[in-house]
């Protein structure tokens, strides 16, 4: 970063909108005011808007061909330097619309200050977040669809393997583990929906609507909506310089995607532990203790866990933000770029992360298993059981309650408990009890759609596949 605009410290007239200043700027306030140091990331945004913007004037007659040619080589040029870091950002001049529409002038003459007609800061910074998230968008989904692929997967691989399932993470019910990661899955799909729905928002242009009302000079803003890819014009000049509600859907979008993320990461650190020890996640996403020589901890889950809170943040950031603005553009919205922009990179390194991580996991099928069998997690069948040979359903209930009671004095499981011991809570238990008591049975019998049963499980994730097909 250059500061060394040496005549902008005392001639207020070096600033591009210095002509009406009669003293310079204060050295802290050019600093506290400026935001080039962040929104120098929408730079090629910026050109793209300008390069259009710039064609729609020369096709409109506003600029001439002539003038157009040399003002898009120059922003070409421009962005090769920018590209290259070569670029002279200078806080002097305050962001990135400033620093480019600078260096053009000084690039290709004064031709270069004419690339501003018809438009203001105001539009063009609408128009270069909107470019620049329908970029990220597009990123962010691609990694959320690898993600879902490799759940998918995993989850058919993993269709017939057996664990507990839980509620109140007290064992529950037998599941299947293929199933599980389709709970996963779910989340992500209707992440993924809420992803495309707020793109639909975001790709609307706003350039054309200048500071605030409009501009006199014959637009087409159509023709600069078509030529960056926008699906339409904003419908109102006012209000398309002044709300940031887009940018706020997405971190709504990317809160509820890193909460998602989370949970699946509490259940990865819970299953990577001794006590439950269900999957084996490779050392390539752990790391060690500098003093406990045993340790493998599941730092990547972790993480991801902890960054749900900047995310959350980040959503309350920009609300707060917004709330009680005054139509059109104020300067408060400056701050709306940091926190999207640290939604946007957190939420697609959160992605990626879990989207090596996936298809690594390796489930510990035997100690999923024996941690089924315990538990009882079977005690809901004995009562169906129950229920099919006619007995009313709290009734049957009960019985199982105080075979279940008897059980955890005998330190045995229910499927452990003889016939007679059983017959002893009801005497229309019979020899066929068995078969509902055992895990494959309890999970095969939730034969319907959304069920755990295997069969199940494998037409979800054909399903699941389709879903992610119809996509591309
Ligand atoms: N840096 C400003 C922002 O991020 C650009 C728009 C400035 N417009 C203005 N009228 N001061 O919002």
């Amino acid at each position: 970063m250059s500061n060394d605009k040496p005549d902008s410290a005392t001639n207020p007239a070096a600033k591009l909108w210095g002509g009406r200043f009669s003293e310079a700027t204060d050295a802290f306030v050019e600093r506290f005011t400026a935001s080039v140091t962040f929104d120098q990331r929408m730079a090629l945004e910026d050109i793209q808007g300008s390069l259009a913007h710039a064609q729609m004037l020369s096709e409109v007659g506003v600029l001439s061909g002539d003038e157009y040619h040399q003002i898009a080589d120059g922003l070409k040029e421009i962005a090769a330097e920018i590209e290259t870091g070569d670029f002279p950002w200078s806080v002097q001049l305050e962001d990135v619309h400033m620093n480019i529409e600078a260096r053009l002038t000084e690039r290709i003459g004064a031709t270069g200050k004419k690339l501003h007609t018809g438009r203001s800061r105001n539009d063009q910074v609408a128009t270069d977040i909107r470019l620049w998230l329908r970029g990220r968008i597009d990123l962010i989904g691609a990694e959320l669809t690898r993600l879902q692929t490799g759940l998918v997967d995993l989850a058919e691989r993993e269709a017939d393997t057996i664990m507990p399932g839980f509620t109140h993470l007290q064992s529950a019910q037998p599941v299947t583990f293929g199933h599980h990661l389709l709970a996963w899955n779910a989340m992500l799909s209707r992440d993924f929906e809420r992803l495309m729905d707020c793109r639909k928002r975001v790709n609307r242009s706003p350039l054309g609507a200048a500071a605030l009302a409009g501009t006199s000079y014959p637009i087409d803003r159509a023709r600069t909506a078509e030529l960056l890819g926008f699906d339409a014009p904003t419908e109102n000049s006012l209000d398309s310089v002044s709300d940031r509600d887009f940018a706020i859907e997405f971190c709504a979008f990317a809160a509820l995607l890193l909460t998602h993320l989370s949970r699946a990461s509490e259940e990865l650190v819970l299953w990577t532990s001794s006590q439950f020890d269900f999957i084996d996640l490779p050392d390539r996403f752990c790391t060690g203790s500098s003093i406990m020589p045993q340790k493998k901890n599941p730092d990547v889950p972790e993480l991801v866990r902890g960054k749900t809170g900047r995310v959350n943040g980040h959503l309350i950031a920009l609300l707060t933000l917004m709330k009680s603005q005054p139509l059109a553009y104020n300067k408060d919205n400056q701050e709306d770029k940091e926190p999207l922009f640290d939604a946007a990179d957190t939420a697609l390194d959160c992605l990626r992360a879990f989207a090596d991580m996936v298809p690594a996991l390796k489930a510990k099928k035997e100690n999923m298993l024996a941690a089924a069998a315990k538990g009882f997690s079977t005690a809901t069948d004995l009562a169906d059981y129950l229920v099919r040979k006619g007995i009313a359903f709290r009734d049957a209930h009960e019985i199982v309650g105080q075979s279940v009671s008897f059980a955890i004095e005998e330190e045995k499981d229910l499927a452990e408990l003889s016939l007679e011991q059983l017959q002893q809570f009801s005497t229309d238990i019979g020899e066929d009890v068995f078969e509902v008591l055992t895990l494959e049975g309890s999970v095969a019998a939730r034969n319907h759609i959304g069920g755990t049963a295997p069969d199940q499980v494998r037409s979800a994730c054909t399903r699941a596949r389709a879903q992610i097909e119809e996509r591309h």
